[in-house]
């Protein structure tokens, strides 16, 4: 079987998403569970830029260097490229339905249906928050990090 295919997808793909890229590829590596891992925004506002120096910082203080990640956008091709779309948030989600093509092999979810207790539920975008913001992002990605990466260990 080929190794599991996770696409983590926010607005802008330079705050939430590549934090969940971050905590995923730590995770896995940690775990020695073999993944292909990408991220992506259904917006087009920070295409081929750098993520956001806080959500830098924030990998960074997690040991992770993310500042080689660049923003792109979402297209339909992924439903057809990845095992697993995780939407960051109900609106990402509802903006992934619309594109989703009509057959595909992605299973398409909220992300933090993932983790017990969230169902439901957004990863909070910090984009207009603080480091505690980011900060709470990153627990709440790691945690669905953790989940996933649990999935494939048994
Ligand atoms: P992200 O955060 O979706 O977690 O990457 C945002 C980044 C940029 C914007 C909004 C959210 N923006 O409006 O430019």
């Amino acid at each position: 079987m080929s190794q599991p295919s996770i696409l983590f997808v926010c607005l802008g793909n330079i705050c939430r998403s590549p934090l969940a890229e971050a905590a995923l590829r730590k995770r896995a590596v940690e775990a020695g569970v073999a993944m292909t891992i990408d991220s992506a925004g259904t917006g087009d506002w920070h295409v081929g830029r750098p993520p956001d120096p806080r959500a830098q910082e924030t990998a960074l203080r997690h040991g992770l260097d993310i500042s080689s990640y660049r923003a792109r956008v979402v297209t339909p091709e992924d439903f057809h490229k990845f095992g697993h779309i995780f939407a960051l948030d109900p609106q990402n989600l509802k903006d992934l339905h619309r594109i989703e093509p009509s057959r595909h092999i992605a299973e398409l979810r909220l992300l933090m249906d993932l983790v017990p207790g969230r169902k439901g539920t957004a990863v909070i975008d910090p984009y207009y928050g603080d480091e505690d913001d980011f900060e709470q992002a990153w627990a709440d990605v790691d945690a669905a990090a953790e989940a996933l990466v649990r999935r494939y260990l048994s």
